[in-house]
């Protein structure tokens, strides 16, 4: 069965109905979803740890298929058999980018430049309009003094920029970004947040998984929120899922309480790890120590 090259009428990119999904029987990851992404939606996937907010993108990248329940993309079914037929699979591999949470399963040319190569190679590009979309992409990154580094000698950051990099040549028109800030260094979250909101208002659609709350508003303007029974807890305007302190308690995403950061008390919403959690509003605030401060020793 082939994809189709547009979306249907109604405009709905992605339809996800009833859809769970097993890593192994008896392991549910995610289960009961029923989602539709709409052409240039700007879309968070919120969720504590282990929640399935990466199995979420990995099956709205065709990387994976739902156990139960179906994935419509582009208006056609998006299972074994659309991406089995290479012709449907590779058209939809240039519409939908992933950038993967973990950028070493990401990385697998020999040199950086290859890596962001890779994709355009496999475009109807000329070798001359390949080569400009490289080298733009390297430079917009600041990726052009690694050119010829092996992508496994680089930092963290590095990786994940690379990562990047080899997404953002596709030019996809659906971006999937797992985590996409975590371990970048202040200056380039910054140029990542203001490079998505400019993609976002070009109308490419953006899908970005987090557990982290702050930038959200920048990022996007809806939120699928998972529990932690893997499960849809929420589906709606950011700003009313960011103001639900219930929910964002619920699913484990806030924690209010008192922190010590060196000699400095305060105390701020906070993420907290699965099964530490504090219930009623009643409960007195206690302080709690985070890290070591400079008096520890
Ligand atoms: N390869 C795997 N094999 C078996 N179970 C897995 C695998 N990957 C994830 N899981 C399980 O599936 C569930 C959902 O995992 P997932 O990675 O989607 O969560 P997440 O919300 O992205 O978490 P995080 O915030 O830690 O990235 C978890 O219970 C996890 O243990
Ligand atoms: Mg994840």
């Amino acid at each position: 069965m082939a994809l189709p090259p547009s979306a249907p009428a109604d405009g709905a990119l992605f339809r996800l109905t009833g859809v769970g999904y097993e890593y192994a029987p008896g392991i549910e990851a995610l289960a009961g979803v029923d989602l539709r992404i709409d052409r240039g939606d700007r879309l968070a996937v919120l969720g504590a740890n282990g929640s399935g907010k990466s199995t979420l993108l990995k099956l709205l990248a065709g990387l994976v298929q739902p156990t139960v329940g179906a994935v419509e993309a582009f208006g056609s079914r998006l299972d074994a058999e659309a991406l089995g037929d290479e012709t449907a699979a590779q058209r939809f591999r240039r519409r939908v980018g992933i950038v993967f949470q973990s950028a070493d399963a990401q990385l697998f040319s020999p040199t950086v430049r290859d890596e962001v190569a890779f994709g355009p190679l496999h475009l109807e590009l000329t070798r001359d309009e390949v080569l400009t979309r490289v080298d733009d992409t390297l430079a917009m990154l600041g990726l052009t003094a690694l050119a010829g580094r092996a992508p496994y000698n680089l930092s963290g950051g590095e990786k994940k920029k690379v990562a990047l990099a080899s997404v953002l040549s596709i030019n996809p028109e659906v971006l999937m970004l797992d985590e996409p800030t975590n371990g970048l260094d202040p200056r380039t979250q910054e140029w990542l947040i203001e490079l998505l909101g400019e993609l976002g208002g070009a109308g490419k659609t953006i899908v970005v998984a987090t557990h982290q709350l702050d930038l959200l508003e920048r990022l996007a303007d809806r939120a699928i929120v998972l529990g932690e029974d893997h499960r849809p807890a929420a589906d709606r305007g950011l700003a009313d899922v960011l103001d639900d302190r219930d929910l964002l308690l619920a699913v484990n995403l806030i924690h209010e309480h008192a922190h010590h950061h060196g000699r400095l008390l305060h105390s701020h919403p906070h993420a907290h790890p699965p099964g530490l959690e504090h219930h009623g509003e009643e409960q007195p605030e206690h302080d709690h120590r985070h890290g070591r401060s400079p008096h520890d020793d």
